[in-house]
């Protein structure tokens, strides 16, 4: 694969280059950043606390980019806990976001991100803390395969073009994920097989 900006040797890339150079993505939670955004970026990554408000956001961030001429994917960010049962899987949260959590840490991240950044909408943040003890405010993808693969679907529904996934034991937890939830996401239409 060779661009003006770069050659590499027997790698393929996904997603695509665009006109030849790599995707651009720019995080985003202001209006100030998501002008920058919709000005420069390919892709806007955001977070979504609220499924509904995001669906009217992302409305609105692609109507602003196209009033630039430029076209923008939202992507947001969720962490997952899959297992055969719903109960193992909040079992598993309630371990590592109850007394094994490291609230201190939780709250000055939390402060941090009031005193300092826009990035989370600042009236939902204080509802917030336990996602962050459990993946920075990502959105929670908890529970069985199909449950996690609803909530995915959710994700697309409300206009969000992907998200990031993290794991707490991503070598241990991601086969299970991949092996269970893809082949759901891929016969529900959402995602294209390898
Ligand atoms: C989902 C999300 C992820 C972010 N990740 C990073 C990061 O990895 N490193 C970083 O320096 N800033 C990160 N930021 C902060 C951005 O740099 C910041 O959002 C950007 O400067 C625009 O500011 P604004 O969110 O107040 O509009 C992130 C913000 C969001 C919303």
């Amino acid at each position: 694969m060779k661009t003006e900006h770069f050659d590499l040797k027997g790698a393929e890339s996904l997603p695509k280059p665009i006109n030849g150079r790599p995707p651009i993505l720019n995080a985003a939670g202001s209006g100030l950043g998501r002008e920058f955004a919709t000005r420069n970026a390919d892709f806007l990554f955001t977070s979504a606390p609220d499924l509904a408000r995001t669906k009217d956001e992302i409305v609105a961030l692609k109507e602003q980019a196209r009033g630039k001429g430029r076209e923008v994917e939202v992507l947001t960010f969720s962490h997952v806990v899959c297992r055969p049962t719903e109960k193992e899987a909040q079992d598993y949260v309630d371990y590592f976001t109850g007394d094994n959590a490291d609230w201190d840490a939780v709250d000055n991240l939390m402060n941090l991100q009031i005193s300092h950044a826009q990035s989370f909408p600042h009236d939902l943040l204080m509802q917030m803390r336990q996602l962050f003890a459990m993946g920075h405010g990502g959105v929670p993808l908890i529970g069985t395969p199909e449950q996690v693969a609803d909530k995915i679907c959710d994700l697309h529904a409300a206009g969000l073009g992907g998200t990031t996934l993290s794991f707490v034991d991503y070598t241990k937890e991601f086969p299970y994920f991949r092996d269970n939830v893809l082949p759901i996401l891929e016969a529900r239409g959402i995602r294209q097989p390898d």
